[in-house]
């Protein structure tokens, strides 16, 4: 598109000099100038790329980036990418046994306070996994399901949110795992609160179901990702799923 704008605007130069000598000599503005001075951002290389795979450093990866940090099937995270902050879940009046970023400790702990309040008491069934664990996972997936299909459904090891200390899977709390229902977010009443309230206190579906062109996995209802409120509000409001976002807000990228 702004190869077309840029062309048009050579082309209206090339044949109509005077369109120049009217910018320099008037006081008005010269909507035929506009395009040549309004240096646009490419729309092509802010667009959502098409899911690819490959193991690049994901851009902002420092411990301080979280709330922006983009993980998908291209982009990751180091190996080494461990937080310092991490503390049981039951730091949140949740289930122990699993580790968070303390980062999301108050929003966390208000958010199950306000579900169990709700009459849709939450549990944690996954949180944080060290990259070693994701690997671990993720082959087990392949050993299930075949290649093919663990690609959907797990992240290769370096690529899952979980690394990030800030990706929680629910279940309700006393309920079966939540891929034991056709929709969690639809059929359990913990699942709805989460898929209607979650981004309220911070936390967003990663991968909602029938957008996994731009997701990159299959429907996961259960699985929530920590941004922060700001993050979250503006994320709700914008109607993108997570990944759209993120890559918005990444710093300049080829696609
Ligand atoms: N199941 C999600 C994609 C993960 O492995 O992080
Ligand atoms: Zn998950």
């Amino acid at each position: 598109m702004w190869q077309v704008a840029l062309s048009l605007t050579l082309a209206v130069l090339i044949c109509f000099p005077a369109a120049i000598a009217s910018t320099s000599t008037s006081s008005l503005p010269n909507p035929l100038a506009v395009p040549t001075l309004a240096a646009p951002v490419p729309t092509a290389a802010r667009a959502l790329p098409a899911c690819s795979y490959a193991d690049e450093t994901t851009p902002l990866a420092g411990y301080d980036d979280w709330a922006l940090t983009l993980l998908d099937t291209r982009y990751a995270l180091p190996s080494s990418y461990v937080p310092a902050d991490l503390v049981s879940t039951k730091a949140a009046g949740l289930n122990g046994g699993y580790l968070v970023r303390a980062v999301a400790v108050p929003d966390l702990a208000a958010m199950a306070g306000s579900a169990a309040a709700a009459g849709a008491p939450l549990a944690v069934i996954s949180a944080y996994r060290t990259y070693r664990t994701q690997s671990a996972t993720f082959w087990k997936w392949v050993r299930t399901l075949g290649f093919n299909y663990a690609l959907l459904s797990s992240a290769r090891p370096g690529h899952s949110e979980h690394q990030l200390g800030l990706a929680i899977d629910f279940k309700s709390r006393g309920g079966p795992l939540p891929w034991a229902y056709y929709s969690w977010a639809r059929d359990t009443k913990a699942g709805k609160w989460m898929a209607a309230h979650a981004w309220e206190y911070g936390f967003v579906m990663s991968y909602p179901a029938g957008k996994t062109k731009k997701t990159c996995y299959g429907f996961e209802p259960w699985h929530y990702r920590y941004v922060g409120r700001d993050e979250a509000a503006a994320i709700h409001a914008s109607r993108l799923v997570l990944r759209e976002w993120l890559w918005l807000k990444q710093p300049q990228m080829i696609s």
